[in-house]
């Protein structure tokens, strides 16, 4: 087959090469002419907490492999994953020896491509929205929107927006999604649950124990407690009214 249908490297395929290598050089000449690396800014601020550190994008997807796995198995997933996976692609050819090149005819092939792709392009995306941070640049509830009973619960929304608990915590649609949602955290937890989940903190939740009066405590619980959906229910009527 090689003698009848094959051709010489040099000049046949080399000479495809050449061109081939060239246009790539060019392209990159040209890219650094035009487009050029980023442009350096000045010194880090390192006053400045509002910082989310990202990797570039195409590292986004690792990250939040990381990020969403349990931590405990990260370094043996970080260490043996490339072994496992490019061991893997170099046994293809001994076990595999025969097979076919059409798509169609190699089914489990493009699924696990089109596996592989999906995986990445979900993970960039969780990347990008990264639902483990907590969103520093939440802005405050209008008192409409708050729409609190009482004084003390008016009160307890300002400790709540002040103590940063809405960097994590999303009420009324506004929030970091860090952990659960408190819009309507009156109906689930009674207040003595609420209590001693704030003053005790839980997994990924800080304890506000020692951070919190008495005082701010209560009104903090008032505050929780009045998410209900009725309380919600009520701006729509008063606007309507
Ligand atoms: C760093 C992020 C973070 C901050 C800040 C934070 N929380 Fe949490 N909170 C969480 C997480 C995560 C959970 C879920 C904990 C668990 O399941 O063990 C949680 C759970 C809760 C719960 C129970 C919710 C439920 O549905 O079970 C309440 C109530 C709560 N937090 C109130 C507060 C209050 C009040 C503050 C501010 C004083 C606050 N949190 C600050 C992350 C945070």
């Amino acid at each position: 087959m090689l003698k009848e249908k094959g051709v010489p490297f040099f000049p046949d395929s080399g000479w495809r090469d050449v061109v081939f290598g060239t246009g790539v050089i060019l392209l990159l000449v040209i890219l650094a002419i035009f487009v050029g690396a980023p442009e350096l800014v000045g010194p880090p601020d390192p006053s400045n907490v509002d910082v989310k550190p990202h990797p570039d994008w195409y590292l986004m997807w690792p990250e939040a492999l990381y990020a969403l796995m349990p931590y405990n198995i990260e370094s043996y997933v970080m260490f043996l994953m490339p072994v496992i996976l490019f061991g893997l692609l170099f046994a293809v050819p001994f076990i595999s020896l025969g097979g076919q090149r059409a798509p169609l005819r190699r089914p489990w092939a493009i699924a696990g491509v089109i596996g592989v792709l999906a995986s990445i392009i979900s993970l960039t995306y969780m990347g990008i929205k990264a639902p483990w941070s907590p969103d520093f640049n939440t802005q405050q509830l209008s008192d409409s929107e708050v729409n609190a009973p009482t004084q003390e619960a008016l009160h307890g929304y300002q400790l709540f927006y002040d103590k940063g608990c809405q960097y994590c915590h999303q009420v009324e649609g506004k929030g970091g999604i860090r952990g659960p949602n408190l819009t309507k955290v009156g109906e689930r937890l009674t207040p003595e649950e609420m209590t001693i989940r704030i003053v005790n903190g839980g997994h990924n939740m800080p304890a506000f124990g020692g951070s919190l009066s008495h005082d701010e405590l209560n009104a903090i619980v008032a505050f929780l407690q009045s998410r209900k959906v009725t309380s919600n229910d009520k701006v729509p009527t008063a606007q309507s009214e």
